[in-house]
């Protein structure tokens, strides 16, 4: 069998196939369905210095080929994931990261912090790109300048592998990407969801408590895949794919994009399984073209 082992930054992956934020709760909650330790690594929820309500309902809703949340990071904080979490996922047998995201720069650097103190987290995942909060978020990431404020202050004080998760609600995404490897990241994820909105006709009123929300799924796969694709042009470090995977053939198109690593987000809620459903295609694919490694595969686009 192919070897499926890759590396970001300091972090040795079994395999190429993680989870996405928000989609995969603390991997706890699939531990029925199926073996964690078959894939690559976890992201779990996204976790903030304070407690956050989120926002009021409704803050989903189903589009034609993918759906639209505006859920507003909520989480009981970083001191609750501390106390009452990590006790639970960490000894669970795979790579458990965290998204850490924030209204200041000080609360990504606070969450940082603390986050440096688990051995058993090895990397987090800095999301500058929610679009689903009033402060912060998005913000920093849409803009060289804000990300590069964020990512600095982090980078001084988190020692392990960073990944900043970039927004795909920019007109350059591979600006924001060199800002990132300029400032220390280790490496980047793209995408986060897309700015969309949803209205009722019939009560003629916008459909999300927020107006607007995250579009993710199916339907921006091809977005994604262009956004990955012109990172890879303009960075060295690597890159996590994701937006819209959803079987293991679109996995390896992220990864002939660019992609070392991809995640999968919105499908999980489809078919729980998925995850390791793509590593075995992934498997599969390799074998059925002759690769030894699925590290040829990276950018390997003829
Ligand atoms: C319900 C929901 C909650 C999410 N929460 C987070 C989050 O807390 N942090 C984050 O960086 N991304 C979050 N995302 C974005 C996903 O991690 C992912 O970037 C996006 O959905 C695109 O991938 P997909 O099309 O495979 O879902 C969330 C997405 C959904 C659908």
């Amino acid at each position: 069998m192919a070897d499926l082992s890759v590396h970001i930054g300091k972090l040795e992956l079994k395999n190429p196939v993680l989870t996405a934020s928000g989609t995969f709760g603390y991997g706890i909650e699939y531990v029925d369905f199926m073996d964690l330790s078959r894939i690559g690594g976890i992201f779990v929820k996204g976790t903030t210095f304070h407690p956050r309500e989120g926002n009021d309902y409704p803050r989903m809703v189903e589009t034609p080929s993918g759906m639209l949340n505006a859920v507003g990071l909520q989480n009981k904080g970083i001191d609750y994931f501390i106390s009452d979490i990590y006790p639970k996922i960490k000894d669970i047998d795979t790579n458990m990261m965290v998204n850490v995201s924030g209204s200041t720069v000080e609360d990504y650097v606070a969450c940082a912090e603390r986050m440096n103190e688990l051995d058993k987290i090895p990397a987090i995942e800095l999301n500058i790109s929610c679009p689903n909060v009033k402060q912060g978020g998005m913000a920093f990431g849409t803009n060289c300048s804000g990300a590069s404020e964020v990512i600095k202050a982090v980078r001084k004080v988190y020692h392990k592998t960073l990944i900043v998760k970039l927004s795909p609600n920019v007109t350059n995404i591979a600006e924001i990407a060199q800002t990132a490897e300029a400032e220390g990241a280790d490496a980047v994820s793209l995408i986060n969801t897309l700015l969309g909105m949803a209205i009722d006709a019939e009560r003629r009123k916008p459909v999300l408590s927020t107006i607007t929300g995250g579009l993710s799924g199916p339907c921006v796969k091809p977005v994604a895949l262009r956004m990955v694709y012109q990172t890879y042009k303009a960075v060295k470090i690597p890159i996590i794919g994701l937006g819209g995977i959803s079987n293991a053939t679109d996995a390896i198109e992220f990864i002939l994009a660019g992609a070392t690593a991809i995640q999968i987000g919105t499908y999980n809620f489809i078919d729980p399984e998925i995850s390791v459903k793509v590593v075995d295609g992934i498997h599969e694919y390799l074998d059925r073209h002759g690769f030894q490694s699925v590290q040829e595969l990276i950018g390997a686009l003829s």
